[in-house]
């Protein structure tokens, strides 16, 4: 079967400055880079952000080969930690404006719309130390400052903008689950960070619209959308399916794109005592600052069933999971070397529900992609990885994204994670994902069969499946 695409799709894919560019040339760090100083033992084979896939060096081979994979959309990110001097004026680093101008032009002379995203994880370690981080409003407004500065320095050739990577991610790693720095587990602290950030990018977006002369460019948030499937149709089950979808999804989805937090939640986090301190004049600028568009990563679904302990009946701090215990559904199909379920159907869901509940904005897949370990086990004697599982799984993905666009959801485009295997916070490089491999004895770059593969596709805006 032969499925055609719009002619104008968005054929990508998507990195992120602290995953890529390593520390050379950074007077700050972020997060990370202070985890890894701190305690490199927590990183996968004790490897860390110091280097990465060494793009800061070599970012125009690297473009070069994005190009030979057909790529004409790549997303990264602006490092706060790098362009900027001093958080508080949002003073700048002169040699970090003139990389990123150099890195944009280059996407541009090469034929790549360069997607700007301007926070992925990478929180400056000094401003966690100072203010307590995202559980400061201050920060927003530093944050705010930084990305002021990226809209007027860069904003006459990025037409696209993104204020956040999943902050659901945030909330989940600095302070539920343990894998972002400083790996707290602390529910109060995770609802008010939560709030935090959807205020920070609200003000982002109202900042933008002051400074943007440009009528074409537009501004969104990333996040990633986990279905919430309950394990049966017993009233518990669906209780935990609900409430897990209203804080796993719902709650950064309707105040992004609807302007209001989900009315369920609110009053479920009031009613335990830890809902977030918002002022009237906060939650207005959230109303009158939503999206223009959205950036959907999807990898996984969740499952969920009900708790085995009733939530009223434990004694212990508030958490999101008091609500829902994660299902494992007999039978799923399951990427072992990332423990994630692969289920491409939750894609078409995704894209209805978007039609449905949320004005059928314009949105794209924002990442998608499988994280394989050790690939040089699929190494063939020309030396290129045949990574035929991730073909598939980029097909079965697109194809339930074309159903859905079919039935009249809007999505203008796809981008695997990651264009170059790419250094990935604790698991460092256990699990790659790109179109090209990185050996990271030597950085050198070859382009894997996926990415034989994809540019095709991107050429003929055809899949066959
Ligand atoms: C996404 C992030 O959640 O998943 C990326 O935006 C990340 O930054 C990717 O690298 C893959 O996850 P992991 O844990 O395998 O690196």
């Amino acid at each position: 079967m032969k499925l055609t695409f719009p002619k104008d799709f968005w054929w990508g894919a998507a990195t992120s400055g602290p995953q890529s560019e390593g520390r050379f040339g950074k007077d700050h760090a972020n997060v990370f880079d202070y985890w890894y100083d701190m305690d490199p033992g927590v990183f996968y084979d004790q490897v860390g952000p110091n280097v990465a896939s060494n793009f800061y060096n070599s970012f125009k081979e690297d473009i070069r080969l994005m190009k030979e994979v057909g790529l004409n959309s790549v997303r990264t990110s602006i490092q706060w930690t790098r362009l900027i001097d001093d958080f508080e004026t949002a003073s700048l680093n002169q040699a970090n404006v003139d990389f990123y101008n150099a890195v944009i032009d280059e996407f541009i002379a090469n034929g790549i719309r360069p997607v700007m995203n301007l926070h992925h994880f990478d929180l400056p370690a000094e401003l966690y130390h100072k203010y307590g981080g995202w559980e400061n409003k201050h920060v927003g407004d530093l944050f705010v400052k930084f990305a002021e500065q990226c809209f007027r320095l860069f904003g006459d050739r990025i037409k696209d903008w993104f204020t956040f990577n999943e902050p659901m991610v945030i909330v989940e790693g600095q302070y539920l689950h343990q894998f972002h720095y400083p790996n707290l587990v602390d529910g109060k602290k995770a609802v008010q960070v939560a709030y935090n950030i959807q205020l920070a990018s609200a003000k982002t977006i109202r900042a933008f619209r002051q400074i943007n002369q440009n009528p074409e460019s537009k501004i969104g948030i990333i996040l990633n959308l986990t279905p919430a499937y309950p394990a049966s149709q017993s009233a518990g089950d669906l209780a935990a399916s609900e409430f897990a979808d209203l804080w796993l999804n719902r709650l950064f989805m309707d105040a992004s794109t609807l302007g209001a937090f989900p009315t369920g939640l609110v009053a479920r986090l009031e009613a335990d005592g830890v809902l977030w301190e918002a002022t009237p004049e906060e939650l207005a600028i959230i109303k009158d600052n939503t999206i223009d568009y959205l950036g959907v990563n999807f990898y996984h679904p969740h499952r969920v069933q009900a708790p085995a302990i009733s939530a009223n009946s434990l004694a212990v701090d508030w958490l999101p999971e008091k609500y829902f215990d994660e299902y494992e559904m007999p039978g799923r199909r399951m990427n072992v070397d990332k423990g994630w379920e692969i289920y491409p159907k939750a894609v078409y869901d995704i894209a209805l529900d978007i039609r449905d509940n949320y004005g059928n904005i314009d949105w794209f897949v924002s990442e998608n992609g499988m994280g394989v370990s050790r690939e040089d086990r699929y190494l063939n004697d020309a030396g290129v990885i045949e990574d035929d599982y991730r073909i598939q799984f980029i097909q079965e993905h697109l194809y339930w994204l074309h159903k859905g666009m079919e039935e009249g959801s809007n999505c203008f485009g796809y981008h695997l994670w990651t264009p170059i295997d790419c250094w990935s916070w604790k698991n460092a490089y256990r699990n790659r994902y790109g179109f090209i491999s990185t050996d990271i004895r030597n950085q050198k770059k070859t382009i894997k069969k996926s990415g034989h593969w994809f540019k095709e596709v991107a050429a003929t805006d055809v899949l066959e499946v």
